[in-house]
């Protein structure tokens, strides 16, 4: 007879092998308004399903399933479920909310690109967002205005942690020399517009593809109340020297940008920034940090998401490095967020 115990390395296992369905199941949450719905209010799911337009039956087990996860409450009277401060994160409304990186990340598209993984890691070519939509994933934005606006959300939803772990980084850091600083791929502004409001004479200006400034609604810097200190350009950081759309600034912020691309294409954008600034400038990558083999990270992870979704990666702080060597910067330092739980680090380059 067998006698098989359960022991916490098959415990974990288990919870890895059903990942899917529990992220499955809470982007469905997210998306039938489920969080937004019973924020103030114990509700049954009878109520959720006529305010949502759902299914009664199938309702409550959605609402059973998200309570087993923790994101909400099942009442023990049966009056139905509330939503527990897990559950918060799931709002619209919260000032660190996740909701748009579920819609995102969990959303049809990036669920996806990940059937091809094994292929790619036997074909050695990365990049499963072009084999399933025959472009890249910034082209493909451009033309699906109900992607464009999930992906940029999701951007400004990961910007409320990692903004927060950049301010935390630089800190100690004296900006009093620094009175512009441009944001290179900076999205609708959530760090440089932040940055502007912990730096009052700091004037900045956030380069963007024009597909992503042209949505105004969606720009935070009205919302920060820096608009007079903040400008949007739109341009393209692949373009070279003689044609360069990069201002020349006292410094240069890049957050989440270089692990979208190859090492070429990081030397093209590197170099680009270099030969477009002036000799004092600073220049300042916000990235994850791959750290020694053994340590476990969420690096480690979020690059088998860049596998999949674009040509880049997750790099160590020597790769970082030697990108910044070979685009004619010299590597400074590295700043750490304090918070133990940071995940991003930034490092820090100058001309001279
Ligand atoms: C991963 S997102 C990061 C956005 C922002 N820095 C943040 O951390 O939230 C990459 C950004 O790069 C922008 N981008 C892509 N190609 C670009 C280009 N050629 N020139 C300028 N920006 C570009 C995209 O529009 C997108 O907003």
């Amino acid at each position: 007879m067998v006698n098989f115990m359960p022991d916490n390395n098959y415990e974990k296992t288990v919870d890895i092998i059903f990942g899917r369905w529990k992220s499955q199941i809470l982007y469905t949450g997210v998306k039938l308004g489920i969080f937004d719905c019973i924020a103030l209010h114990v509700k049954s799911a009878y109520d959720v399903a006529n305010a949502l337009g759902l299914d009664n039956k199938l309702a409550y087990r959605l609402l059973r399933a998200l309570s087993t996860m923790g994101f909400l409450k099942e009442e023990n009277d049966r009056r139905g479920f509330s939503i527990t401060s897990q559950g918060e994160l799931l709002r619209k409304d919260h000032p660190q909310t996740l909701r748009d990186v579920i819609l995102l990340e969990e959303g049809p598209e990036h669920y996806a690109i990940w059937k091809y993984l094994p292929t790619m890691i036997k074909d050695g070519k990365q990049n499963s967002f072009v084999r399933e939509f025959g472009c890249k994933i910034f082209e493909y934005r451009d033309r699906n205005p109900d992607y464009a606006e999930v992906f940029n959300k999701a951007m400004s939803s990961y910007s409320s942690a990692q903004t927060g772990w950049v301010l935390e980084a630089l800190d100690n850091y004296d900006f009093s020399n620094i009175h512009h600083m441009c944001d290179i791929g900076g999205g609708t502004g959530h760090l440089l517009g932040n940055l502007l409001v912990k730096y009052p004479h700091m004037k900045g200006t956030v380069l963007e593809l024009e597909s992503v400034i042209n949505k105004k609604e969606l720009l935070l810097a009205p919302m920060l109340n820096v608009s007079e200190r903040c400008f949007y350009i739109a341009g393209d950081m692949f373009c070279s020297n003689n044609n360069s759309q990069l201002p020349s600034v006292d410094a240069y912020i890049m957050k989440m940008i270089l692990h979208d691309w190859n090492d070429e294409e990081c030397v093209v954008i590197l170099s680009n920034i270099y030969d477009s600034s002036p000799s004092h400038a600073r220049l300042f990558i916000a990235e994850h940090l791959v750290p020694n083999p053994n340590i476990p990270h969420f690096s480690k992870l979020f690059d088998i998401h860049m596998m999949c979704v674009a040509s880049g990666k997750e790099r160590t702080l020597d790769e970082y490095s030697s990108l910044l060597e070979q685009s004619g910067w010299k590597y400074i330092q590295t700043h750490h967020p304090k918070q133990q739980n940071g995940l991003i680090q930034v490092i820090e380059g100058s001309k001279l």
